[in-house]
């Protein structure tokens, strides 16, 4: 299979539980990768069917897009208490652009998996996923896609399971958030009130809030199996419900410190929502010994692609770093540490 610039796909692409990309695993160097292609936006190649204007608006948009992508791994790689799957590499190849993390083994588990632990199983992988959020909100990064296929479940070394956050390639710097016009992507399910105002027209702030109120959704459905209960009569999702002004009927199972930590998670207003440190804090007590932290994979594969190998020489020349290569040709617009 043909080489995606230095890393050699084991498949064909497939959009297996992904929204707007598609994947694969490549490796480089012996160790394996998973590498997604994004659907858009695409490099304009230089044909003649479109007009000098047009190209040039195009390669504008993947401008600006690059540097939004570039800042957002930056963030994320400098906060990412090592659950935070980081960005090892951000490139384009001719007209596509690319992203390199770590592979994970993931388990394949589903809500009903995880709903059917018990419940300090519970409280412990809650925390480990409150806690990598509340390291990106350090840097006020909002992933903006908070839900259970973007948590991976997967063993330790030391046999353990825990779970790993992905898939940060739509969220956003709280300095720099999605206009009205390009908008809001993901599950409806976990909208908050204010994402879901925006389809009224209203604008509202975006902020890390957003993040804590779909956490607030998936620690329900972790802990009781099901969404919370609303007016599906009247809203077609919990924010709206919320942006309404309705309450949504929390589980009867959940245990009442959950419950109550959960209601304030999904209140309509950003400010009255705990914040992710918060979150953590009220489930760490359960699991005082629980290490939170977790960077050997990171940092061995940083060691790997950042550092520039003899063999990576040999690669360079022949597609030189950082060459503009407007049409078509290799472009690595990110590799952490190389900044
Ligand atoms: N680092 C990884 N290791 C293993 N599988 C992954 C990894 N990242 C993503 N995946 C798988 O690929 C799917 C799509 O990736 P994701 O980044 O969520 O793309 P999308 O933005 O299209 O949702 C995930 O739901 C998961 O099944
Ligand atoms: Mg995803």
């Amino acid at each position: 299979m043909d080489k995606i610039w230095r890393y050699t796909p084991q498949s064909g692409f497939t959009n297996k539980n992904a929204g707007f990309s598609m994947w694969c695993f490549g490796t480089y160097q012996d160790k394996e990768f998973f590498i997604k292609q994004f659907l858009s936006p695409k490099y304009p190649a230089q044909d003649k069917e479109s007009s000098p204007e047009k190209i040039a608006k195009k390669r504008k948009e993947c401008a600006a897009f690059e540097q939004r992508q570039k800042r957002l791994y930056a963030t994320l790689a400098e906060h990412s208490d090592g659950n935070d799957v980081s960005i090892l590499a951000f490139f384009r190849v001719s007209s596509r652009y690319y992203i390199v993390t770590e592979k994970i083994e993931a388990l394949p588990w589903t809500v009903e998996t995880v709903a059917a632990l018990d419940e300090s199983e519970k409280r412990r992988l809650c925390a480990i996923i409150a806690h990598a959020i509340a390291a990106l909100h350090k840097g006020r990064l909002v992933h903006s896609d908070i839900k259970h296929d973007n948590i991976l479940y997967t063993h330790t070394e030391s046999g353990q399971v825990t779970a790993k956050i992905i898939d940060f390639d739509g969220g956003f710097l709280e300095s720099d958030p999605p206009s009205m016009e390009d908008g809001v992507t993901g599950d409806t399910n976990y909208f908050s009130p204010e994402v879901c105002a925006r389809a009224y027209g209203e604008e509202r702030p975006l902020t890390t809030g957003l993040d804590i109120f779909a956490l607030g959704i998936l620690f329900h459905q972790y802990f009781s199996g099901e969404l919370p209960d609303y007016d599906r009569e009247n809203a077609s999702c919990p924010g709206e419900a919320v942006l309404q002004g309705s309450s949504l009927h929390l589980s009867e199972s959940l245990p009442e410190d959950v419950s109550a930590l959960i209601g304030k998670m999904l209140s309509q207003d950003p400010q009255a929502r705990p914040t992710a440190q918060e979150v953590f804090e009220a489930l760490r007590p359960y699991h005082p010994d629980e290490e939170f932290s977790a960077f050997g994979d990171f940092d061995e594969a940083i060691r790997l692609l950042g550092s520039r190998g003899a063999a990576d020489d040999a690669e360079d020349a022949a597609t030189p770093l950082r060459s503009a290569s407007p049409d078509g040709g290799t472009s690595p617009f990110y590799i952490p540490g190389d900044l």
